[in-house]
């Protein structure tokens, strides 16, 4: 089987088989046209007509999800509701009064990336697995009384509202419905037994007092986007996780480069002791990783992958190169950090992998050199400054440490990446990022090449393509794809070079099995919606649609007021979109005021309830295709 990059395999779900990955014949077709610089009319090509058959919508202010004419979107599953585990299904409660018993097997706040997976022997296009990452907490919605008075339970809540929830989800009529109770169902969260594989698994910088061995773990936290395996499991990616530890070292330079502080942002460390980095000075390095979790054992357990090194991990694109071997592309999504790339050392062949494909091989990161080259630079231990005089004692380290590991090996500082995906008719990679409004500044990294603008306050998105269309090679050309930006600004650093609707802070970013490229944006909460400064012309947060030959960008969706869209799937057979509304009616503090929690949003049940993130499903009125 042709295993050359012409195939989004690890967007797609996974037969009844589930372990083989569904292909078609679109792959063959667009072949021939590899080579075509940066794409050029390749999809237009193969797939004959225009790509986007939808009518724009105009930005929006309302408190509503809007979707074209002849498109509806429904609410499938918020924060809150059970998840469907057997004789475990609390209700949703309006007044936030579940407790953390409830949560735990309710579905978590602020839906982030998720996938929809296959289960064997069912229609693919009627029945299915979503896995859902929750990234974040709001306090003052998560607690009846907010986040003062803090109490062990409260944590205890706080800690089971992040992670991962499956839910098995079926169409029913037009709509679809969560399945409950359904023998996938699952929480993930802060306090779910996890396993540590790869270098670091043992290692002394893994032991704590909980586990002297360091290859087994508690929980994973602040899980934002996400990937999949050409093997059908789902990889769960710890972002800000410095914003659960307390008393962080400040001569510690990982504590520093993470901003982990003395106080931590949820007051974890207060009720937990492990979170407390002054008792517990290693927790912190076993969090901020890429976890594996297969979404249909719920028996199973995840695994930290930590060959895929350590920091905000925001996304993880998983390809299998020409030659077998499985390279997973991430980014930081931290102002000036960088993007990496892992290549196994063993092949996937189909079926089961070998079981250390995702704890052997290099990770690498990327320079990207003025003029449009690149290259990918190894992180190992010995070669070049990766050495114990300079802070790596060995190759567990250099993984914990893989920022500075980074910047000592010269990588590129990045205007914030966020998701990354794939082209399939070309292999080119696309990154968004999201914005960098440091760029520039005084003892900061300056504007050009890939990053050309300063005071980067609109985003842009970056492709490229390595050499040879070959995903293991180590150098690549890169161009600037778009640049976020609003043309009716006075400004012209401001404006970009978008053809179609304005649109910025690009974050979630998906090319669907057609080659259309979704953009999702995060404006973030103090500039979105708001009548005055740069975003004031672009309303709340949207999802978009490019036509990556053309560059057209179209407004397909916008959002309920201060949320952010994230998290973009389809069935199959492109008639069901799932798309994740996060953090609807989000302030400016810290968290909401709990006396207040309507203030800004009551999405998505109306007046006088409490703003909630949600997984919706959008369909097509006559049953079609969605952006078609
Ligand atoms: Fe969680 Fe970088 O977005
Ligand atoms: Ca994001
Ligand atoms: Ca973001």
């Amino acid at each position: 089987m042709d295993r050359s990059p012409i195939l989004d395999e690890a967007r797609l779900p996974v037969d009844s088989g589930r372990r083989a990955v569904l292909r078609t014949g679109l792959g063959a077709a667009v072949a021939a046209v590899l080579g075509v610089p940066f794409g050029g009319c390749a999809v237009a090509q193969v797939r004959g007509g225009p790509m986007l058959g939808f009518r724009s919508v105009p930005p929006s202010r309302a408190d509503r999800v809007i979707v074209p004419d002849g498109y509806a979107a429904r609410v499938l599953c918020r924060w809150g509701e059970p998840v469907g585990v057997p004789g475990s299904m609390p209700p949703l409660t309006d007044d936030a009064s579940s407790s953390a018993a409830d949560q735990a097997v309710q579905s978590g706040m602020h839906h982030d990336g998720m996938h929809y997976f296959a289960i064997p022997g069912a229609d693919p296009n009627q029945r299915g697995v979503l896995a859902i990452n929750h990234e974040y907490t709001d306090e003052g919605l998560l607690h009846r009384d907010g986040h003062a008075e803090l109490t062990a339970e409260k944590v205890r809540k706080s800690q089971h509202a992040v992670g991962v929830s499956i839910v098995e989800v079926e169409r029913s009529g037009d709509a679809w419905r969560v399945v409950r109770p359904s023998r996938y169902a699952r929480r993930i969260h802060a306090a779910t037994p996890m396993r540590i594989a790869g270098p670091c698994a043992g290692n002394p910088i893994m032991r704590t007092p909980a586990d002297p061995t360091g290859r087994a773990s508690l929980g994973t936290l602040n899980n934002c986007a996400h990937g999949v395996t050409p093997w059908g499991t789902y990889l769960t990616c710890e972002e800000n996780f410095q914003n659960y530890f307390g008393n962080g070292d400040e001569k510690n330079a990982d504590h520093r480069r993470a901003g982990i502080g003395k106080r931590s942002r949820y007051g974890w460390e207060r009720f937990d002791d492990r979170f407390d980095l002054a008792k517990h000075p290693n927790e912190a390095n076993r969090f901020g990783w890429v976890v594996e979790i297969d979404p249909l054992d719920p028996t199973s357990t995840p695994v930290k992958r930590t060959a895929l090194g350590r920091w905000s991990h925001e996304v993880a694109l998983t390809h299998v190169a020409k030659d077998g071997r499985v390279v997973v592309y991430m980014g930081d999504d931290r102002r000036n950090e960088h993007i990496y790339k892992f290549v196994s050392r063993y092949r996937y062949t189909g079926g089961a992998p070998h079981p250390a494909t995702l704890d052997e091989g290099t990770l690498y990161v990327g320079r990207f050199d003025a003029g449009g080259r690149g290259v990918w630079l190894p992180l190992v231990h010995g070669q070049g400054p990766l050495t114990a005089a300079n802070g790596f004692a060995d190759q567990a380290e250099v993984q914990v440490k893989a920022r500075l590991a980074g910047a000592a090996v010269g990588a590129t500082p990045m205007d914030r990446p966020e998701w990354l995906s794939l082209h399939a008719a070309t292999g080119d990679v696309y990154v968004t990022l999201t914005n960098n409004s440091d760029r520039g500044k005084p003892g900061m990294p300056g504007a050009g090449g890939a990053n050309p603008r300063a005071d980067n306050v609109f985003g842009h998105i970056l492709r490229w393509r390595e050499d040879g269309g070959d995903h293991t090679s180590l150098s690549f050309a890169w161009e600037v794809f778009l640049l976020g930006g609003d043309p009716a600004l006075a400004d012209a650093n401001k404006r970009g070079n978008v053809n179609g609707d304005a649109f910025g802070s690009p974050d979630g970013l998906w090319f669907d099995p057609r080659g259309v490229l979704w953009i999702q944006t995060d404006i973030s909460t103090n500039l979105v919606g708001e009548a005055t400064g740069d975003y004031a012309n672009l309303g709340n947060n949207v999802m978009l649609a490019c036509d990556p030959s053309t560059r057209e960008v179209r407004r397909f969706l916008t959002g309920p007021r201060k949320c952010e869209i994230t998290g973009v799937i389809m069935t199959p057979d492109l008639r069901a979109m799932f798309v994740n509304i996060q953090h609807p009616g989000e302030t400016s503090s810290e968290f909401s005021d709990p006396k207040a929690v309507d203030r800004l949003s009551t999405w998505p049940d109306g007046p006088g309830r409490r703003p909630r993130s949600a997984t919706i499903v959008i369909t097509r009125d006559d049953g079609g295709v969605i952006g078609g």
